[in-house]
C-alpha cells in the first residue's frame, strides 16, 4: 500500500534557496508581476505597475496582441530556430532592447547595475534612462563589453544634455535615445493618491508598509541612499546629491523642457556622434517626420500607458509605420510586451525589435538580478518555442505570412 502510494506521489525537491524557491514557482511575466507585487511596498510596485489616468492605455498595450492571431504553418523542418537578429547593424540574441526606467533601485538596491549586467549576459543592448539612480560610468562599468544606450530627456539646461552626452559617448554608450512622449508628465493616479515621492520619504505610511514588507525594507535601509545618480553627477538643479524628495510631476515640471521641438532634435544630432532612437512616436506622420530627418532608429512606443491616456496601443501602430517608413527607419515596438510571442508577432508585422520595461523590472522586484536573467531567457524561450510553432527557423522567416488581425479579441 504504502509502495502503491510512494509509486505516484512525487513532491517537488525542497528549494533552499529562496530566490530560487520563488522563481521555481514563475511559469510567465504575470507570474513575476504578482511575487513583485507581494515583495514591494505598495508605493513602490503601483510606481512601477501604475500608468496615467484610467490606465486605459496600459491595458490596451498589452491587450491589443491578442487582437493579432498566428497563422502557423507546419512541416517546414524547425529542428534548429535561430531568434538572432540585428538592430543599428549588430547582433541581439533575440530581437529586444531593455527600455529605459527611471528610479530603478526602487525595485532592489543593485538597480540598474544588476539589468545591465543581465543584459550584456542575454546578448541585448541595455537602455539607461536619464532618471537613473545608477552613473552613466558606474552602468558602463557594470555592461563590459555589453551594448549599451542613454535615453535623453530635454533639460531646461541644455549645458546639462549636452555634458551628459559627452559622458555618455566617453562611457562607449552606442546610441542615445531622446524620449519625446514626455513635454510635461503624464497624470499617474495611483502615484498621486499614495502621495508618492521620488526617492520614497519614510513617513508613518512607509513605516507600516515597510514593516509588512521586511525584505524590501531591510534592503532599503541597509543600502546607500537613493539618488537620481546620473544628474547628480551632473550636478543638476536637483542639488548635487540628486535627492529631490518632491512628486516626480513636480520635480519634472521643473526640470523639463516643454518647448522641446525638432530643431532640439537636430542640435541633439549636433552634439552627439551616433544614432539616435527616438521613443515615443505614436502616429505615421510624426514617423514619417522622423524618417525624412534621419532617424536610424524609431521607437514606436506611449511611455508604457504612463503618459497619455488613450493613446494608440503600440502593436496597433507596426504595420502602418511599417509600410511608411520601414525601408528608410528601423522600428521597435515599445509597450506591452509581456510574451516571446508577442515579439514574433511584432517583428511579424515590421518591427525589427522590440522594447521592455515592466517585464524586467517585476523580475527585478521578485527576484532580484537572478530575476533578470530568468525573464529574459524566459522570453528568448517563449520566443524561440512560437517561431517553431508558426514554422520560422529564422527572424528573417518571420513575416506578416505569419499573422493576421483576429476577428475576436480575448
Ligand atoms: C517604472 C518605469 C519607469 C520608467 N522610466 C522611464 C524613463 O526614465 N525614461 C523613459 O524614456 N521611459 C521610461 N519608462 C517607459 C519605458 O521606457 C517603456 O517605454 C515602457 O516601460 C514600455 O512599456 P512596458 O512596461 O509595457 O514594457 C518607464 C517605465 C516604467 C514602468
Amino acid at each position: 500500500m504504502l509502495d502503491t502510494l510512494r509509486s505516484v506521489l512525487q513532491f517537488r525537491k525542497f528549494q533552499l534557496d529562496p530566490v530560487e524557491r520563488r522563481l521555481a514557482k514563475a511559469a510567465n511575466v504575470a507570474d513575476l508581476r504578482r511575487i513583485a507585487r507581494r515583495r514591494l511596498p505598495r508605493g513602490v510596485f503601483d510606481y512601477i505597475d501604475g500608468a496615467a489616468e484610467d490606465e486605459r492605455t496600459l491595458a490596451a498595450n498589452c491587450d491589443a496582441f491578442a487582437g493579432y492571431g498566428f497563422k502557423p504553418r507546419v512541416l517546414r523542418d524547425v529542428g534548429v530556430v535561430d531568434t538572432s537578429a540585428t538592430l543599428l547593424g549588430k547582433p541581439l540574441r533575440y530581437p529586444l532592447v531593455l527600455a529605459p526606467t527611471g528610479f530603478t533601485r526602487i525595485a532592489d538596491p543593485q538597480g540598474e547595475l544588476a539589468v545591465a549586467r543581465a543584459a550584456t549576459r542575454a546578448g541585448l543592448p541595455y537602455t539607461l534612462s536619464t532618471l537613473s539612480t545608477r552613473s552613466i560610468e558606474e552602468v558602463a562599468a557594470a555592461s563590459g563589453e555589453g551594448r549599451r544606450w542613454f535615453q535623453v530627456y530635454a533639460w531646461r539646461d541644455r549645458g546639462l544634455v549636452k555634458e551628459m552626452i559627452e559622458r555618455a559617448a566617453a562611457a562607449g554608450y552606442e546610441a542615445i535615445m531622446p524620449t519625446v512622449d514626455t513635454a510635461v508628465l503624464g497624470r499617474r493616479e495611483r502615484d498621486v493618491r499614495r502621495g508618492f515621492s521620488l526617492p520614497p520619504k519614510i513617513g508613518l505610511g512607509t513605516l507600516l508598509d515597510g514593516a509588512v514588507h521586511p525584505a524590501w525594507t531591510w534592503q532599503f535601509v541597509r543600502s546607500e541612499p537613493i539618488v537620481f545618480a546620473t544628474i547628480a553627477t551632473s550636478g543638476a538643479a536637483a542639488g548635487r546629491d540628486g535627492s529631490t524628495a518632491v512628486g516626480l510631476a513636480e520635480f519634472t515640471a521643473q526640470q523639463f523642457d516643454p518647448g522641446l521641438s525638432w530643431a532640439d532634435i537636430e542640435w541633439m544630432r549636433s552634439v552627439w556622434n551616433g544614432p539616435l532612437v527616438l521613443k515615443g512616436i505614436q502616429t505615421v506622420a510624426d514617423a514619417e517626420i522622423a524618417a525624412k530627418e534621419g532617424i536610424e532608429v524609431i521607437a514606436l512606443s506611449n511611455h508604457g500607458g504612463r503618459q497619455l491616456d488613450d493613446a494608440p496601443a503600440v502593436i496597433d501602430l507596426v504595420a502602418p509605420v511599417a509600410d511608411a517608413v520601414g525601408s528608410t527607419a528601423e522600428i521597435i515596438c515599445d509597450g506591452g510586451i509581456r510574451r516571446g510571442s508577442d515579439i514574433v508577432k511584432a517583428i511579424a508585422l515590421g518591427a525589427t525589435a522590440c522594447m521592455a520595461g515592466r517585464a524586467y523590472l517585476y523580475a527585478l522586484g521578485a527576484a532580484g538580478e537572478r530575476g533578470v536573467d530568468f525573464v529574459l531567457q524566459l522570453l528568448a524561450d517563449d520566443m524561440r518555442r512560437t517561431m517553431a510553432l508558426v514554422g520560422a527557423r529564422t527572424v528573417g522567416d518571420v513575416t506578416s505570412e505569419f499573422v493576421e488581425r483576429s476577428t475576436v479579441r480575448a
